[in-house]
């Protein structure tokens, strides 16, 4: 697979300007058709006309990926689009640039979310290679955030007990930890598997697929540790009547 063959699935407006970056920066922009004004020469990007930026295997190819990633994110305006392509960092060893350089989707994804951008999608997750897409703006607030809702018992949740709820439209797992109950979203940050299937120790929550690790407490991840977070919502419970009542966020 050449990274340039996954131009196709960017949504790439007609009269935004963009830079593309990175090691098939060339191919990209013939790709992306938009005109020789609308392509901004890489070495412009820090541009207020600029709308959009595209990576491609910049990441990988960089050696100090993360400041240089830093660095865009701090340049790029308010509200425009960042498009990342990348080779897995957790793909087969024998495809790809070099392996030591890989720039997980996980990592990525966290660090934008982090960098206060908003509308983060991963519409291509292959074992191979992934599209990050990504808006420099913060979320805009969930509808019926804060607003808490009964969606178990105490007396369902034995320890290391797990229940699968809907809450607004999003599944999630209230837990047991033994010490606390917690709620956390019920498809894996790796590659979306369900947890209800996976085992969970305490604070740990192992999945079922590839058996990365998080900490349902704060969401961290515990191996590997450069995986993107769990996300957590809050949770009540009534000490009297032992009802469990969950909110998207406070
Ligand atoms: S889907 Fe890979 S660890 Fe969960």
């Amino acid at each position: 697979m050449n990274l340039a063959d996954l131009v196709t699935i960017i949504p790439t407006e007609s009269g935004l300007h963009w830079a593309v970056l990175g090691p098939e920066a060339g191919a990209f922009a013939a790709k992306l058709a938009l005109g020789p004004e609308e392509i901004l020469p890489g070495a412009d990007f820090i541009s207020p006309k600029l709308q959009g930026l595209l990576l491609t295997g910049a990441l990988s190819a960089e050696a100090e990926a993360t400041t240089w990633l830093d660095q865009l994110l701090a340049a790029l305006p308010e509200r425009a689009r960042l498009v990342v392509i990348e080779w897995q960092g957790d793909g087969p060893l024998d495809v790809g640039p070099d392996l030591e350089r890989r720039f997980k989707r996980g990592r990525l994804c966290r660090h934008l979310r982090q960098a206060g951008f908003s509308q983060i999608e991963v519409p291509v997750n292959h074992p191979l290679y992934y599209i990050v897409q990504a808006v420099n703006q913060p979320p805009a607030p969930l509808p019926h955030a804060g607003e808490f809702v009964p969606v178990a018992t105490i007396a369902e949740l034995p320890k290391n007990g797990m229940k699968l709820v809907e809450v607004f439209g999003h599944s999630m797992i209230v837990a047991n930890t033994g010490r606390e109950i917690v709620a956390f979203a019920q498809a894996c940050p790796h590659a979306g598997t369900s947890l209800l299937r996976g085992k969970l120790k305490g604070r740990m929550i192992i999945c079922p697929l590839h058996y990365y690790m998080w900490n349902i407490s704060n969401g961290e991840p515990i191996e590997p540790a450069d995986e993107d977070i769990l996300p957590l919502y809050p949770v009540r419970v009534n000490s009297t009547t032992g009802v469990i009542q969950v909110a998207l966020s406070l």
